[in-house]
């Protein structure tokens, strides 16, 4: 009998899997992206125009928004629009959503791609640790935000750019902005990815029956600029030693096609996928008593539904 892993760790095959793809086209559905400006987000944003979507993204550079949109005026004819927001100020992602809000009657796809990793402990201006604050919490809040809008549009999809980077778990709700503990990046990086999974599951049942979907993806391994902020010696070791294991980015972008547009996707939600194949999560990213809980504390963290 062939030997095989625990799902909890298929992960580590999981990635040599073939990947799908899908010719759906995109066209008439109108795509909120934030992340677009590098990376996996940029290949999304590429990919999903391609397929005739257009475009709306927050981002943190209008320089590179600017840019951004000519391209992909290049590639489909329309501009994307944008809005801008520092993803550490929660203020301004409120801002940049309700603007969408009110310019757009429909979004019919949303994805979270926005995303860092500190090696070291930083702070925002509100006192939260600054992934936690970045990768999970602006993500919260614009989903939690757009949510009756996505309702409206359904058909309509959520994809959470996530990361196996979850299973590094390193989330404790009393610790939150790791003040009794020393800092460790896979650690932060993991209880960030750790929350938006958990809260993943409370939005799925909030959804149910509503013709929108929510699913959380891993973008694979792929050459982009995370980590890029944690100074020299880990650009060194991220440009000339990881770089020869990462994968080009387009993986990424092909793979959001496919979860934002393939038909057989119409009706799942709830699912973590690695790619575009379904996988399940670490369990501590499935305690949905510890779901509930940080969902709570995220309405908190964001001033949900609040004001500014
Ligand atoms: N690359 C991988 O192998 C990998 C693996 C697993 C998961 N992921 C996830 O994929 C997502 C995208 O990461 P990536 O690899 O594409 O990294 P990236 O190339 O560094 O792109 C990150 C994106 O997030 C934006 N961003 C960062 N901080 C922000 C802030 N404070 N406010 C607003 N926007 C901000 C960046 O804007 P700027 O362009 O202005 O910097 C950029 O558009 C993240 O959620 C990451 O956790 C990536």
């Amino acid at each position: 009998m062939a030997f095989e892993l625990p799902d909890e760790l298929k992960f580590i095959t999981n990635s040599r899997l073939p990947q799908k793809h899908t010719a759906a086209g995109l066209d008439g559905k109108i795509c909120l992206i934030t992340g677009a400006t590098s990376g996996v987000g940029y290949q999304g944003a590429i990919y999903l125009a391609r397929a005739g979507a257009r475009i709306v993204m927050i981002a943190r550079s209008a320089e590179k928004a600017e840019a951004l949109s000519e391209e992909i005026r290049s590639i489909s004819g329309v501009r994307a629009d944008y809005r801008i927001a520092d993803f550490t100020r929660l203020g301004e992602v409120r801002s940049a959503v309700e603007s969408v809000l009110a310019a757009y009657p429909k979004i019919h796809i949303l994805i979270n791609s926005a995303g860092v990793h500190f090696t070291h402990r930083t702070l925002t201006e509100a006192g939260y640790e600054t992934v936690f604050c970045v990768n999970h919490l602006a993500s919260f809040l614009i989903t939690r935000l757009m949510l009756d809008r996505m309702i409206d549009s359904a058909p309509s999809r959520i994809i959470q750019v996530n990361s196996e980077g979850h299973r590094f778990n390193g989330l404790n709700v009393n610790d939150l902005n790791w003040e009794k503990r020393p800092y460790i990046g896979l650690g932060g990086y993991g209880a960030a990815k750790t929350a938006q999974l958990l809260t993943m599951w409370e939005f799925n049942d909030m959804l149910k029956g509503t013709g929108v979907t929510i699913n959380a993806m891993h973008p694979g391994a792929v050459r982009s600029n995370i980590g890029n902020n944690n100074g020299a010696f880990y650009r060194f070791y991220l440009h000339k030693i990881l770089w020869h294991f990462l994968k080009e980015p387009e993986i990424a972008g092909d793979a959001l096609h496919y979860l934002s547009a393939s038909p057989e996707l119409a009706e799942t939600s709830g699912k973590f996928f690695n790619l575009t194949n379904e996988e399940v999560p670490a369990p501590h990213a499935m305690n949905r008593t510890l779901g509930k809980f940080v969902f709570e504390i995220s309405d908190k963290m964001t001033n949900y539904p609040g004001g500014k």
